[in-house]
């Protein structure tokens, strides 16, 4: 390919912060500006449109380049850019705003990050966009999801000046801007630089993939990872950024380094691929690796992959010429086994033994405790992962007894509370219908309103405990479906599982029988009114892990299975 091209975007950087004369003037000024604070997303976009990551924009998108991207993936110059960058804002806001109006932009504590000066404010078409953007309108695409759920409904366009970048305060060292990073280059000497997007802890493949990058172009190696927003369920970049750090001693000294990219990926695939690539290349890289299903979300829950594995190198093929950077392209690399080494798998010999491990088998081998083989990944990686991913017998759970008043939820509560503290190892907390009303929600009564936020209050709760290890036992009659499924939500997004939804499924008749508060009877009389069961609904959950009837078991009895069923899923093990 020819390597003298000229790029659209000249190889200037755009510079949005403006001097200390203007910045001063622009905090005085913005006293009578409305102002909006920066979701995480925005926060991301901002910092690149500031630093000139997103060079040649400089600011969010006004209507006409939106629609030119949207469909034609060029700004409404001709100039290739993939991805719409846009500004989301709400009614309320938006009515505020008009052309010429001033907008400052503040981040989460309300310090003024950057003013738009708005030329645009108009309500997009969601579902077009997705369908152009992401090839799909599947709400199980994160980059739909995305746009469907989490966007306001108006966007504002406009170009923006910046006061400063967004406060980060971790791997502060490692945070490069693109003016930086060039001259880092220059200093070091770097002319040809290889760029590795990632998203994930590198293992094995990645570094072969990098490595041979690196000897077959004579370049030297970017490990550029995103740390901003990437899949929710990813690795956290925490993690990852002491992976990335460990493997550093797998290339030769003075060849690879890493530097961390603030972006927000939208998991678009083809399109984000190129997105990549102008991003790359304002980073001061000459060249990108595009691997197997590059910047791709993955499947569907039915399996059925969102973009082909060589969707996006074939659409960076078709625009190498006018991107200024090149694609360094990579069959999907999988372990031949009596080779000990990786290969594309077209390169694999005929009848040759080939092993591959997916992501969701690496999870479930680590939420088991089982080893991590080598030809997967370095034993530093492996261990840092362990560190974020202890054994499910070593993380937190909650236990979430749902049923009617008197069905034995308290009881059963109690007694596993009491079994899981002699067996040890991690703190138990009990959140108990009855108390959780005396102290959290004091002043909450029983519509189906204050119900829900009394579940909502013990699910963040419970949900805390979890992600730090410890075990919650929840028990209030939570009539309600949805918000059991939202708790259940909350608590699986801190810990991956963990959570065990028990039907007490004793039958009214018998509660009604027990009646041990006298509160049915009040409740028949008319005293007490919507009583669940009685004047009030409750619905039967159909996704329970465990139902149970305590009619005719005894306490002791019924938690048994609930150890037992513990013990089958790993929750608790040999030694907790
Ligand atoms: S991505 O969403 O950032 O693309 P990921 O971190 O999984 O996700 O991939 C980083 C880069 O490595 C991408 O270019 C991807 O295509 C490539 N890649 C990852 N695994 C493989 C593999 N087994 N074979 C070839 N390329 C791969
Ligand atoms: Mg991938």
């Amino acid at each position: 390919m020819h390597s003298n091209l000229i790029s659209p975007h000249g190889g200037t950087l755009v510079n949005l912060t403006v001097e200390h004369e203007r910045q001063e003037e622009l905090k005085r000024l913005s006293r009578d500006w409305p102002s909006w604070d920066l979701t995480p997303r925005q926060l991301c976009d901002l910092e690149l449109l500031a630093n000139g990551g997103f060079s040649p924009l400089r600011g969010f998108l006004c209507r006409g380049d939106y629609e030119s991207v949207c469909e034609n993936m060029r700004l409404a110059d001709g100039t290739i850019w993939p991805i719409p960058i846009t500004l989301d804002i709400p009614e309320e806001l938006a009515k505020k705003l008009d052309n010429g109006s001033m907008l400052a932009l503040r981040d989460p504590e309300g310090v003024m990050l950057a003013v738009l000066r708005v030329e645009e404010v108009w309500q997009p078409d969601f579902m077009q966009e997705t369908e152009q953007t992401f090839g799909s309108t599947h709400p199980e695409h994160p980059g739909v999801a995305y746009l469907t759920n989490s966007t306001n409904p108006w966007y504002v366009g406009g170009k923006l000046e910046c006061l400063q970048l967004p406060n980060h305060y971790d791997f502060v060292e490692l945070r490069l801007t693109p003016r930086q990073l060039r001259d880092r280059f220059a200093t070091m000497g770097w002319h040809r630089v290889v760029a590795f997007q990632t998203r994930n802890p590198m293992h094995r493949a990645h570094q072969e993939i990098t490595f041979r990058a690196a000897r077959e172009l004579e370049a030297n190696l970017l490990i550029h990872p995103v740390v901003g927003m990437t899949k929710p369920g990813d690795v956290d970049h925490y993690t990852r950024v002491r992976c990335y750090l460990s493997i550093l001693k797998h290339y030769p000294r003075n060849t690879a380094m890493i530097s961390l990219l603030p972006v927000a990926m939208r998991l678009a695939g083809p399109r984000e691929a190129l997105w990549h690539a102008i991003i790359r290349k304002n980073y001061g890289c000459t060249h990108l690796i595009v691997g197997r299903d590059h910047a791709g979300p993955g499947s569907d829950s039915s399996g059925r992959p969102f973009y082909g594995p060589y969707d996006a190198q074939e659409v960076f093929q078709r625009h190498q010429d006018e991107l200024g950077i090149q694609m360094v392209p990579f069959k999907m690399m999988v372990y031949v086994e009596d080779r000990d080494e990786y290969v594309p798998v077209d390169e694999v010999p005929k009848g040759a033994a080939v092993k591959t491990l997916s992501g969701t088998e690496l999870r479930g081998r680590l939420a088991a405790g089982r080893d991590i083989p080598s030809w997967f990944s370095f034993p530093e990686v492996v261990q840092e992962l362990k560190r974020t991913y202890p054994s499910r017998s070593k993380r937190g759970f909650t236990i979430f007894f749902t049923g009617l008043s008197a069905a034995g939820k308290s009881t059963l509560a109690n007694v596993l509370m009491v079994k899981l503290l002699e067996a040890g190892g991690r703190p138990v907390t009990l959140l108990d219908g009855d108390i959780v009303r005396k102290n959290l929600s004091s002043e909450l009564g029983f519509s189906k309103e204050h119900r829900d936020l009394n579940i909502r209050r013990i699910g963040f709760v419970a949900s805390e405990i979890t992600k730090n290890g410890g075990i919650a036992l929840c028990a209030p009659i939570a009539p309600y479906d949805s918000v059991r499924k939202e708790v259940r939500q909350m608590i699986e997004a801190v810990s991956g599982s963990g959570f065990i939804l028990v039907h007490v499924a004793t039958p009214l008749e018998v509660c009604e029988q027990r009646d041990p508060k006298g509160i049915y009877a009040k409740a028949r009389a008319g005293i007490i009114k919507e009583f669940t069961g009685i004047s009030d609904p409750y619905e039967e959950p159909t996704d329970a892990e465990l139902t149970i009837d305590t009619t005719t078991m005894s306490p002791e009895e019924c938690v048994q299975q609930i150890i037992l069923h513990l013990e089958k899923e790993g929750y608790i093990g040999p030694n907790g």
